[in-house]
C-alpha cells in the first residue's frame, strides 16, 4: 500500500495539543467528542483572553499561553511553541482556530503532524474571513475543510470537506455558523481517522482507509 502512515509508531493514546486563539467551539467539540485514541493534553493559545482557555480549564485540560509580542521573531516564537508542547509530550497537533502561521521551525518538528480545520473548501478563499470572502464572491456553495499544515497558507494536503449551500440572505456571520456546524463534525472525525491509522499520505493526496 502506498502512502504515509503520518501518525506511525506513535505511543497511544496520541496526545493531542490545541492550539486556538479564539472562542474554542472547535476545541469544544473535540473535547465533547472524546475521540478514540487521542487525549487532549494541552491547549496553548497566542491570547491570554481566548475563550477557548476558560474552556479547556472547564475540561481539566493543561493550558499555557505564549505572547507573541514577548518573542522577538515569529521562529523565536514558534521554538517556544516547539518547546510548550514537547513539555506536555503533545506529538499529534490540531489548530483550532488559530489566527497565526506557523513557520518551518514549528513544522519541521511536526510534519505531517498537524492539521488545522478552514472555514471553506480549499483551495478556494484562503487566510482570513473565509465566509466573508465566500459571500462576497456570490457563491453558492462554501463549507469547511480538514488540511495537513504546511507552509503556506490553507495549501496543505486536505483530509476531508464537508459542502455547506450559502443562502441568498446569508451574512458572513449566518454562514460561519452553519459553516461551524460542519467543522465541529469533520474535526474529531478526522482526528479519529488518524489515531485509528486510517490515514495515508501520498504527496498532496490524502485517502482516508475504510474501518
Ligand atoms: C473556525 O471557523 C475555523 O475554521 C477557523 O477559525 C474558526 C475558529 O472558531 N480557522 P472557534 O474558535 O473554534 O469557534
Amino acid at each position: 500500500m502506498t502512502g504515509v502512515d503520518p501518525v506511525a509508531g506513535l505511543p497511544r493514546p496520541l496526545r493531542l495539543g490545541v492550539l486556538a486563539s479564539g472562542s474554542g467551539s472547535n476545541l469544544q467539540a473535540v473535547l465533547d467528542a472524546a475521540v478514540p485514541g487521542v487525549v487532549p493534553a494541552l491547549v496553548l493559545s497566542d491570547k491570554p483572553a481566548a475563550g477557548a482557555l476558560e474552556r479547556a480549564r472547564r475540561a481539566g485540560v493543561a493550558t499555557e499561553v505564549l505572547r507573541p509580542r514577548d518573542f522577538a521573531s515569529r521562529e523565536a516564537f514558534d521554538a517556544a511553541l516547539v518547546e510548550t508542547l514537547r513539555r506536555h509530550d503533545t506529538h499529534l497537533v490540531a489548530l483550532a482556530g488559530f489566527m497565526r502561521l506557523l513557520t518551518p521551525v514549528f513544522l519541521d518538528e511536526f510534519r505531517l503532524r498537524v492539521v488545522n480545520v478552514h472555514p471553506a473548501l480549499c483551495p478556494s478563499f484562503p487566510g482570513l474571513n473565509a465566509p466573508a470572502q465566500a459571500v462576497g464572491w456570490g457563491v453558492k456553495v462554501t463549507g469547511c475543510t480538514v488540511h495537513f499544515v504546511d507552509a503556506g497558507v490553507d495549501t496543505g494536503p486536505i483530509i476531508a470537506q464537508a459542502a455547506v449551500p450559502v443562502a441568498d440572505d446569508d451574512t458572513a456571520d449566518t454562514l460561519h455558523d452553519r459553516i461551524r456546524v460542519e467543522e465541529h463534525r469533520l474535526l474529531p472525525a478526522a482526528l479519529g481517522w488518524l489515531a485509528a491509522g486510517r490515514v495515508r499520505v501520498d504527496g498532496r493526496h490524502v485517502r482516508v482507509l475504510p474501518e
